[in-house]
């Protein structure tokens, strides 16, 4: 794989997204055949949120892969205290082979990669969240054997999340429909720029709407994500009422296909943006999801981290 960081899937090819899936699946089924690919390498990886899975995923597959994985909190480095991320892109270049960042502003993310003179991989920031769609994307491919035809309806807020499964979705082929309310619509700039991505690769571009109903008609996967993210609490009473009648219950997942499956990046709150019968119902595949992301990651981690292929 020619690219360097991963920022946002919009950077990527449908090409290198199947160069990883491909590993992803290799190194699933024998973990053994992997556990030299990172030997000696260490991944630095700063948090300014909190996190489960992304920790967790990525601190597991670094050991898994034969490498190791520092945790710098943001308490825990001198960002919080004034050094600046140039600054830290420079100083952590001279000591890790990569470093995997969860920021608020997604500038942090670019800087970070503009600085650094290893990989820098995007664990998340307030505009996209590449490597949950990448997981999102494994878990379908490998449930369904190919993601062509597939249809994927995203119901809730227009979030890092949804604009990270739209771009995924323009690269992938697979169609995509968003319904949010009024004032919650994926980000103007990123939804033009996934419908540039889908017209340079013959794809179709998102469509967005503002009937949940409307947008799973006919789905095979139905979305759904927080209705409050991480640094948004304060907001979260208005949220609470803007978001009404966007719950993905029964009644909801009964307007898609029959066989559509259910999809959460977690972490989710029932009684909110899902119900429980569907969270922990026989649609629902977010378990799957959340471990695809230790299986994309170590996929990822070794193509931008691991020796370059003689
Ligand atoms: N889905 C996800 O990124 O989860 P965490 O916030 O727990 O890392
Ligand atoms: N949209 C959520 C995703 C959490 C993984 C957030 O940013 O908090």
């Amino acid at each position: 794989m020619k690219q360097k960081h991963l920022l946002s899937l919009k950077d990527y090819s449908r090409a290198d997204i199947e160069e990883i899936f491909d590993l992803a699946r290799k190194m699933k089924s024998r973990p053994g055949d992997y556990r030299k690919a990172l030997e000696g390498k260490t991944l630095a990886m700063i948090f300014q949120k909190p996190s489960t899975r992304t920790r967790v995923s990525f601190e597991v597959g670094m050991y898994q892969l034969g490498g190791h994985a520092l945790f710098l909190g943001a308490d825990a480095i001198q960002l919080n205290r004034g050094e600046t991320v140039p600054d830290t892109a420079k100083v952590l270049s001279r000591f890790v082979d990569g470093i995997m960042a969860r920021v608020f502003a997604h500038q942090d993310i670019t800087d970070l990669a503009r600085h650094a003179t290893v990989p820098v991989i995007n664990g998340l920031s307030d505009l996209l969240h590449p490597c949950q769609a990448l997981a999102a994307y494994f878990t379908l491919l490998e449930r369904r054997g190919s993601l062509d035809g597939l249809k994927i309806a995203y119901v809730g807020d227009g979030n890092n999340v949804c604009h990270e499964l739209m771009f995924g979705a323009v690269k992938l082929g697979v169609a995509m429909s968003v319904a949010s309310p009024a004032g919650y619509e994926p980000n103007q700039l990123i939804v033009k720029s996934a419908a540039r991505e889908a017209q340079k690769g013959r794809t179709p571009a998102p469509e967005v709407m503002s009937g949940p109903r409307e947008a799973v008609k006919g789905a095979d996967v139905v979305y759904t994500d927080v209705w409050t993210s991480m640094g948004q609490e304060e907001e979260s009473e208005a949220r609470n009422a803007a978001f009404e009648g966007f719950i993905v219950d029964q009644a909801l997942m009964s307007e898609a296909k029959p066989d559509a499956v259910f999809m959460h990046c977690l972490p989710a709150h029932r009684g909110e943006e899902v119900a429980a019968e569907v969270m922990d119902g026989p649609q629902s595949i977010v378990f799957d999801e959340a471990e695809s992301r230790l299986h994309v990651q170590k996929a990822l981690m070794t193509l931008l981290m691991g020796q370059p292929q003689t």
